[in-house]
């Protein structure tokens, strides 16, 4: 080989030649540069593992891998600390050394950690510590991050611990790969070459989870194939879920509730029959032999057409202490969802689910926790809390929350979910006095220990994992907050930001600033002032407010709008569907009275005319076409941001997310033109001044067509 190929591969294995993909997500451990080697690389100069489970030997690699990328080198590691600047890792019960430091370990359970600047053999050193071999690993995480992050390491002190136990993803992955409402590729189980090849991308998602604390991975789609659960399967999940378990994390499945039928050869999936009981039973036994720290099942029943208890005159709660009855002696638990809506049932979709699970409280097994969508109807751009949230006072409830931008234009709108989130966990229930936030709700167990919150992915085989840099914020985010429920989404952002685009401090602001306002931007341009579910039919992409031919009324958008000659929104205050009575009374009070709902939620709880005075003095009209035209601006702007930070950013993440911004701004026009041509052609009024009429008439928007559209519901 000559000298030139040579000094080329070389220059390609050092990562010179590799523009950035995006596949190490946060994860990039890039040179810290001048300011910081000296200091950092001081106090990086020896590795002091305690014990050699798999889970520390991750941690070490972990800490190999950042600390070559960050500062050049790897450290030697070592049996003690002989050196200053050594890092000392593990837990007081596998060193001595640890266990004589007196940490205040106390208090912080299995995933705490605490990392110190401590003296240690007369050494300068620094103790990462926790009760458990992963709340060691995350608290390496949390180490290398301070550096990604550029944080000070002398005179460290940081003592945390997860307020939520379960921080899980549920990936609503297909056994033959496609991705219900995935918009990044395929899904990353390679169901067919598993169990023998077991990908290495499988460790990194697990390296990526456990760096922000993802304990629980749901592998298959809520719309469950009972297949999942013959023995071919299994092995493969267990396959998966030794990859998974150094990292922390444990594997729950999605069960069908008809598998006895299905797949059992029974008759009936009546959870009272005794021979269904039996053969859950032996199926849970079954798991466990394969996969011992198996989490447990998720269960979406009776629910868009699912089986389910009911479909023998069950309760859910019936159902799901069936299921909790054979996971028991395993220790596994069932999560079943809340997110129930019937064709037969006219009373008002955002109802039903209080309506059905508000009588169970009390009645479920003590593990078994009802997940709970963050909003009564359906991850809309915007919702209120849902009405459960505090009124389960006997029962464990999980928050479920859409990583994946099913409703919030997919991947190639940028949109940062961190500020959604994290404004309905701040939100105030009332249920229990004043300060019963939604975060608080989560927080208590219910004297089960049980709490969590749980994400749909946005995951895939796409080379940057989410379908684009900005949606990788999104996964981050939910793991942040999954963590600490009461986090800041802008110091979130922060965090991203430096660890995936760099530390320019102009560049950080200019990026954090997009993302705070990103989200509202998509708010505006899709479903401003309260409107909700106001997609098109089956990919939820584009607009279609005048829909109204669905065989469900619920699933058209004319439902949700009730938009007419008169006015526009869905009363629901004590004269119409009277959903504001499932709040407290202090938040019913709030909602229902025009004087005080807030104008964000305004349509959502009434139905008000064209002309109704707004707080501000404008016409609910021209307020509406207002919001509209701030979201296209709001997008306009952050294109021309973006185009800014050109310098600053390698060249393919930088253009992708160009071209992404162009797209974006093209659908936020779409929806802005189409969602006025249509409630024009019933208000019937002039458009505000200085506010451009839609270029087309209302046909052209209701003949747009998107086939195609990645992640449909099958
Ligand atoms: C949404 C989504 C479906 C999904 C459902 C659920 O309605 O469009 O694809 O199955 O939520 O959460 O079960």
């Amino acid at each position: 080989m000559s000298g030139l190929a040579l000094i080329l591969l070389a220059l390609v294995g050092a990562g010179v030649a590799h523009a950035e993909d995006g596949y190490a997500l946060w994860l990039r451990y890039r040179p810290v540069g001048q300011t910081w080697d000296a200091r950092y690389t001081a106090a990086a100069t020896q590795l002091v593992p305690a014990g050699g489970s798999a889970t520390i030997t991750a941690a070490t690699s972990e800490l190999n891998r950042g600390l070559r990328g960050m500062l050049g080198a790897v450290p030697g590691q070592a049996a003690s600390v002989s050196r200053d600047g050594a890092i000392l890792y593990g837990t007081p019960a596998n060193s001595r050394v640890i266990a004589a430091l007196d940490l205040p370990l106390k208090g912080l359970g299995n995933d705490g950690f605490v990392i110190r600047s401590v003296r240690v053999n007369g050494h300068r050193a620094t103790v990462i510590a926790a009760n458990s071999d992963v709340g060691v690993l995350y608290g390496v995480f949390r180490f290398l991050e301070r550096m990604e992050t550029r944080e000070p390491l002398a005179g460290v002190d940081v003592r945390d611990a997860p307020k939520l136990k379960l921080r899980m993803l549920n990936h609503w992955d297909n056994l033959d790969r496609h991705v219900e409402r995935g918009y990044a590729g395929l899904s990353l189980w390679d169901w067919f070459t598993l169990p023998e090849w077991k990908a290495p991308r499988y460790t990194d998602y697990a390296r990526a989870n456990a760096s922000i604390g993802i304990n629980g991975t749901v592998l298959n789609n809520v719309n469950a194939n009972p297949d999942i659960l013959r023995p071919r399967f299994l092995k493969k999940v267990a396959a998966l879920a030794d990859v998974f378990r150094p990292y922390g994390i444990h594997v729950y499945l999605s069960a069908n509730f008809g598998a006895p039928v299905a797949i059992g050869g029974l008759k009936t999936a009546d959870p009272l029959d005794p021979k269904v009981q039996a053969w859950w039973k032996a199926k849970a036994d079954e798991i466990y032999r394969l996969i011992p720290d198996f989490g447990g099942f998720l269960v979406k029943a009776n629910s868009e057409g699912q089986p389910g208890p009911q479909d023998y005159h069950r309760t859910h709660a019936q159902g799901a202490n069936m299921l909790a009855a054979a996971l028991k002696p395993h220790g596994g638990i069932v999560i079943w969802r809340a997110f129930v809506y019937s064709a037969q049932n006219s009373e008002d979709r955002a109802k039903q689910a209080y309506s059905e699970f508000k009588p169970l409280d009390g009645k479920f097994a003590d593990n078994v926790m009802v997940q709970v969508k963050n909003g009564p109807i359906d991850f809309q751009p915007r919702e209120p809390f849902h009405p459960l949230f505090g009124a389960m006072p006997h029962t464990p409830l999980m928050m479920e929350v859409e990583i994946t931008k099913e409703y919030l234009g997919f991947n190639t709108h940028l949109a940062y979910l961190g500020t959604m989130w994290a404004e309905v966990l701040d939100t105030d229930t009332w249920q229990h006095g004043q300060g019963t936030t939604v975060a608080r709700v989560l927080e208590d167990g219910k004297g089960t220990g049980l709490t969590g919150m749980a994400g749909v992915s946005n995951i895939g085989n796409d080379r940057d994992w989410t379908g684009s840099e900005f949606d990788q914020a999104n996964w981050y985010a939910f793991g942040r907050l999954a963590w600490n429920p009461q986090g800041s989404a802008e110091a979130i952002a922060r965090d991203w930001t430096k660890m995936t685009w760099g530390e320019n401090p102009q560049m950080v602001d200019a990026i954090v600033g997009m993302m705070m306002e990103s989200r509202e931007a998509v708010v505006n341009y899709m479903t401003p002032l309260g409107l909700a579910h106001q997609m098109a039919t089956g990919h939820h992409h584009g607009p279609g407010p005048w829909v109204h031919n669905l065989s469900r009324p619920e699933w058209n958008p004319v439902y949700y709008n009730r938009a007419d000659a008169n006015g526009i929104g869905f009363d629901r205050s004590a004269t119409g569907s009277d959903a504001i009575a499932q709040y407290a009374p202090h938040v019913a009070a709030l909602f229902g009275s025009l004087n005080t709902v807030p104008d964000k939620d305004l349509l959502w709880f009434h139905h008000v005319p064209w002309t109704y005075r707004m707080r501000s003095g404008q016409t609910l009209w021209d307020s509406l076409i207002d919001h509209y035209d701030k979201g296209v601006a709001t997008v306009a702007q952050m294109q021309r941001t973006w185009a800014l930070l050109k310098p600053y950013i390698d060249k393919q993440r930088f253009d992708e997310e160009t071209a992404f911004m162009e797209i974006q701004h093209h659908d936020a026009l779409w929806w802005r033109n189409a969602s006025i041509a249509y409630f024009q052609s019933l208000s019937k009024l002039p458009l505000p001044a200085g506010h451009a009429e839609p270029p087309h008439d209302l046909r052209y928007y209701e003949a747009i067509k998107t086939p195609y559209a990645p992640g449909q519901a099958e």
